[in-house]
């Protein structure tokens, strides 16, 4: 069932109408017999006017001169979240006001996302659902062109996953467990049709998996060893093979080394795993043509007798030895057996990572900007530009070799905390690089400040989605 139409005009039946607009003077051609001159709204970003006429509802959406998609994605969430009990279910965009610019497809892409992701639901646990809102039609008048039609889609589906997302995201720990991640995967396999396969504990064991284990140990929940495959169907021409390794710490109470500020919040320890899924099934939806392998090593971080101690030396996939000195950094400990799964059997082209890893990293860019490290330069520029077209920033930090020394231990091939309150995400990148057997095209994201915090759908840090667009874009355009 799709909920967009396309149309030329703005049906009859239709009583409600969003204007996405530049300037005041398109308004005048819009509606034309409207006493413009006594209105108050001159289309500034992110002003906003309602106006009825003929017995329609119009809500001005004002984008300001130069629209770009991150400008235009943020005025329509932000507009549209706060008028939610306004809106009919069926609604129209006339979408007249933006048809001479250039980048007219991706304005549509950013309306259709932005109206969409503004209804999230955040009240996942309330017995009293009163203010759950949905579109059941949203009608998009503007050419119905093939472009028009992708961007239409393109938006509509990355607002749903991202709301998938959210929702993993924003679920505690009694709810969300890795089985749960698991089945979320074998679910989303069957309905997008990509092949799913769940490692249990006992398989982990047998592959030697001793360092996603290790974190496992203080458990009661099953760890679960995700690994999800999509091929495009019908490919017209050699596909681009891309890995994306995805931290799915389902709790993390830092294990014996236990947190204490903010516990409750590290239900989100498996953002990198919401990104990487969700990028996933976006890129199964959109039946993008790239051949995607997705691994995401999932576990709670626990205290108990059996933990793993600070001090403990364990064993990990790639063979090398680590000594744990803090059980907080956990999340390289499941990603050092995640890259170096991904890379001795499936040996992608490109190798990506994305981990809510390091406190550090929300020091050094808040909550707006998440962290980069890369093997490879152009990668670096791609993703910083698509990060700031998408408005899910990215920013690169070094890797240079004098961090890795850091990272020595004495009695093992490394440890996994250098034991300083500086350089924490870099360090923690040197660590996860050791284990990608010097991939020559490898991105980290550190995604601690940005997977959770601030946003529009509620008063306390939330999930914000964070990753798939970033993702879907970059693969969407370097095929
Ligand atoms: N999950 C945390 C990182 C984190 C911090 C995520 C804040 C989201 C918000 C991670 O496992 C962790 O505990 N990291 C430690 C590492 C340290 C012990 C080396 C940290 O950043 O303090
Ligand atoms: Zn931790
Ligand atoms: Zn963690």
């Amino acid at each position: 069932m799709n909920m967009l139409h396309f149309s030329t005009e703005v049906s009859a039946q239709i009583s409600q109408i969003i204007i996405p607009v530049t300037s005041k003077k398109t308004l005048t051609e819009i509606i034309p017999d409207l006493d413009w001159e006594n209105i108050d709204f001159e289309a500034k970003k992110g002003e906003n006017l309602s106006v009825f006429h003929n017995a329609k509802k119009y809500y001005l959406f004002g984008l300001g001169e130069s629209p770009t998609f991150e400008s235009t994605l943020h005025v329509f969430i932000k507009s549209s979240v706060n008028r939610l009990n306004k809106f009919s279910k069926e609604i129209a965009i006339d979408f007249a006001g933006l048809s001479g610019e250039a980048n007219f497809s991706e304005l549509l892409d950013a309306s259709v996302n932005g109206l969409i992701s503004a209804t999230y639901d955040i009240s996942l646990y309330k017995s009293d659902k009163e203010n759950s809102f949905q579109f059941s039609e949203i009608h998009l008048v503007c050419e119905n062109s093939e472009s028009n039609q992708e961007a239409g889609n393109r938006g509509k589906n990355t607002a749903e996953v991202q709301h998938r997302m959210m929702d993993l995201v924003n679920a505690p720990a009694n709810y969300l467990q890795p089985k749960h991640l698991a089945e979320w995967t074998v679910e989303s396999g069957k309905k997008y049709d990509y092949e799913v396969k769940i490692v249990d504990k006992a398989e982990a064991e047998e592959i030697g998996l001793h360092s996603f284990l290790a974190v496992n140990q203080g458990s009661v929940t099953e760890p679960k060893f995700i690994i999800a495959e999509y091929k495009p169907k019908n490919p017209t021409k050699i596909v681009k093979k891309i890995g994306l390794v995805g931290k799915g710490v389902t709790y993390d109470t830092g294990g014996l080394s236990i947190k204490t500020a903010g516990m409750h919040y590290m239900k989100s320890d498996m953002g990198g795993a919401a990104m990487v899924l969700g990028t996933l099934e976006l890129v199964a939806r959109l039946q993008l043509p790239v051949h995607l392998i997705v691994i995401v090593p999932a576990t709670e971080n626990d205290v108990d007798a059996h933990s793993v101690k600070p001090g403990d030396v364990i064993g990990s996939y790639s063979g090398k030895t680590i000594e744990v000195i803090d059980t907080d950094a956990e999340g390289r400990l499941v990603l050092a057996d995640g890259l170096n799964y991904m890379v001795k059997n499936y040996n992608p082209e490109i190798l990506i990572d994305a981990a809510t890893l390091t406190g550090n990293s929300v020091l050094a860019l808040g909550t707006k900007v998440g962290a980069m490290y890369t093997t490879d330069k152009e990668l670096a520029e791609i993703f910083t530009k698509i990060g700031e077209e998408t408005g899910e920033y990215t920013w690169q930090l070094p890797l240079w070799d004098f961090y890795a020394r850091e990272m020595d231990s004495d009695i093992a091939d490394i440890k996994n905390y250098h034991g300083k309150p500086t350089a924490g995400s870099i360090t923690a990148a040197k660590f996860l690089q050791f284990f990608t057997e010097e991939h020559p095209k490898w991105v980290h994201f550190d995604m601690a400040g940005v997977a959770f915090g601030p946003t529009p759908y509620g008063k306390d840090k939330n999930a914000t989605g964070y990753g798939a667009r970033l993702l879907m874009e970059f693969l969407r355009k370097t095929n």
